[in-house]
């Protein structure tokens, strides 16, 4: 079967989505959205919300307990594991715990993606350096991940996610080990990619992001999903802000 992605598919389409652990109890109930083609959306929610969870069936890591994940048009329960691996080649994911490789050096880790594609090794070493050196790792290129910060390690594993120009990007708390001025930073990093077509979901907690950016969220609460459009933050703020100047 071919996995090419279906001219103006929606992304991802979830229909009645539930989910649990094997056995557990229900950690994602009943979800229901569409992610548009070229559409960037926050992921929010309280620790424990279903975060990282809902993410796994978005890089279908894990298939729904009840209803029905379409990904780029495809319904990914009656797909073969090998058409499932190759629709996944199309997602860039920012782990949670960054799954970067240790035995490689951060410029191998992220060049693996290309190397994989058999992207030219000249045409590899520009990229790769342009885009370390843009996420301010120009100086630690040939370094492990395991000699490298929490924050360095996550600029690594998220020029790893982009460097392929992914069709979907999802990134699990990406900023979650930087400072404000870097999350910033990476955050301007995703929306060039979203201005080039890729579609991202950022799951976060940085409320300064979230009003800053003001892109719509997709957020859970006890397993629920509700999706809160764009700029309610501003709006709300902005009414609250001129009540108390009207008065
Ligand atoms: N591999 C797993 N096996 C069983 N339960 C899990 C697993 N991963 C997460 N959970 C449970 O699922 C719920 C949602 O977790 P998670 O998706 O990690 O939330 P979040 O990313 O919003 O913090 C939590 O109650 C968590 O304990
Ligand atoms: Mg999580």
């Amino acid at each position: 079967m071919s996995t090419q992605t279906k001219l103006n598919a929606p992304v991802a389409e979830f229909n009645g989505v539930s989910f649990r652990y094997d056995g557990g109890p229900e950690i994602l109930k009943d979800i229901q959205f569409t992610l548009s083609p070229g559409s960037f959306h926050f992921m929010t929610g309280e620790s424990g919300a279903g975060k990282t969870s809902l993410l796994s069936l978005l890089y279908l890591y894990h298939l729904p307990t009840k209803g029905r994940v379409r990904l780029f048009g495809y319904p990914v329960d009656e797909m073969a594991r090998l058409d499932r691996a190759k629709l996944r080649r199309q997602i860039g994911v920012v782990f949670q715990d960054f799954r970067l490789l240790n035995h490689l050096t951060a410029f191998d880790n992220v060049a693996l993606p290309l190397r994989i594609a058999g992207v030219k090794e000249s045409e590899i070493r520009r990229h790769v350096s342009e885009l370390l050196a843009w996420v301010g790792l120009e100086n630690q290129m040939k370094t492990h991940p395991p000699e490298l910060s929490g924050g360095e390690q996550q600029r690594v594993a998220i020029a790893r996610a982009v460097i392929n120009r992914p069709t979907l990007l999802l990134a699990d708390e990406p900023t979650g080990n930087v400072d404000d001025a870097m999350a910033k930073r990476l955050l301007h990093l995703f929306l060039e990619l979203n201005k080039l077509g890729t579609t991202v979901v950022i799951a976060t907690h940085n409320e300064g992001l979230i009003r800053h950016f003001g892109f719509p969220r997709l957020h859970l609460d006890k397993g629920h999903l509700s999706v809160v459009p764009q700029n309610q933050y501003k709006e709300m703020a902005s009414k609250l802000f001129n009540r108390g100047g009207a008065q």
